[in-house]
């Protein structure tokens, strides 16, 4: 463990959940989190993935647990909290990474993607967000970090329910960093919009993309700055927006994408 998270972050004896942790932006996070720090509860519905990320955590002298998630499942958020208060009775972060892509147009009526990406996206977070509030609320702090996405900040004719349910989600964000704030306590909650970041999700763009666009550069020209982020480069503004160092900021709805939502 060295640099910006050994001294100028400190997590220590906090409890992080990170949904999606499994892969990409929830599992840097996860690792991120944890070098820091904090004990880190791994999620996802990938429970293979999710064990494979408690374990590099482990490897690199970090504390974490996995756990099988489908946040879709507002009854498996129960027993999660159920579980919770058997085993922390606390919840410091949340970082919902959750999410699925997909591609569509409002003409071709879409309904069946507009539901899956909604499901995930934006119902996965809030359950997310008033399970961990169960904790944060009665002891007066915490800090939620939504990852929601540059696409939710313009028209996508290609991903427009993935646009849209950012959008919600990042909305959403503002709506209950409010209500947490009027409450009274410290409870902080931000969104994240990442770029394009070079994950599975991104391969599902290239995937669709390329053959369409005319190849890999051209398909990096349209959804990227040039480069794709690497998930780490995400991970260290979800860890900053974690830390008390972000202790005034609540309700951001923060770009890392290098201009390319501007
Ligand atoms: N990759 C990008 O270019 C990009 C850009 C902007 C925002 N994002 C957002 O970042 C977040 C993380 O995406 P990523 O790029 O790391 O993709 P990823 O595919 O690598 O990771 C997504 C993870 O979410 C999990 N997941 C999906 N549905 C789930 C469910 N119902 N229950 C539990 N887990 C579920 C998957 O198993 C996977 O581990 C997503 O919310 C995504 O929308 C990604």
């Amino acid at each position: 463990m060295s640099g910006l998270a050994e001294g100028w972050i400190d997590l220590s004896g906090r409890i992080a959940l990170v949904t999606g942790g499994a892969s990409g932006i929830g599992r840097a996070s996860a690792r991120a989190l944890a070098a820091a720090g904090a004990t880190v509860l791994v999620l996802d519905f990938n429970e293979a993935g999710a064990a494979e990320t408690a374990d590099l955590i482990r490897g690199d002298g970090g504390a974490a647990m996995a756990r099988a998630l489908d946040v879709i499942d507002e009854t498996a958020w129960t027993a999660l909290g159920d579980w919770i208060a058997e085993t922390w009775d606390r919840i410091d972060v949340l970082v919902n990474s959750a999410g699925v892509a997909r591609f569509d147009r409002v003409e071709e009526g879409m309904s069946k993607t507009y539901r899956e990406a909604f499901a995930v996206n934006v119902d996965g977070s809030l359950f997310g967000m008033a399970m961990a509030l169960r904790f944060m609320r009665p002891a007066g702090k915490g800090a939620i970090v939504n990852i929601s996405s540059t696409a939710s900040l313009k028209g996508n004719p290609a991903m427009a329910s993935y646009g849209a349910s950012k959008a919600a989600i990042a909305h959403f964000t503002r709506s209950a960093a409010l209500e947490c704030m009027r409450a009274g306590g410290d409870i902080r909650v931000n969104a994240v919009l990442p770029g394009f970041t070079d994950t599975a999700m991104a391969q599902a763009v290239y995937d669709q993309f390329d053959d369409k666009l005319g190849g890999r550069d051209k398909t990096l020209a349209v959804f990227a700055a040039g480069r794709p982020a690497q998930p780490e480069e995400i991970a260290n503004m979800v860890l900053f927006l974690a830390s008390d160092r972000a202790g005034f900021v609540s309700g951001s709805i923060i770009s890392v994408d290098r201009a390319q939502g501007a």
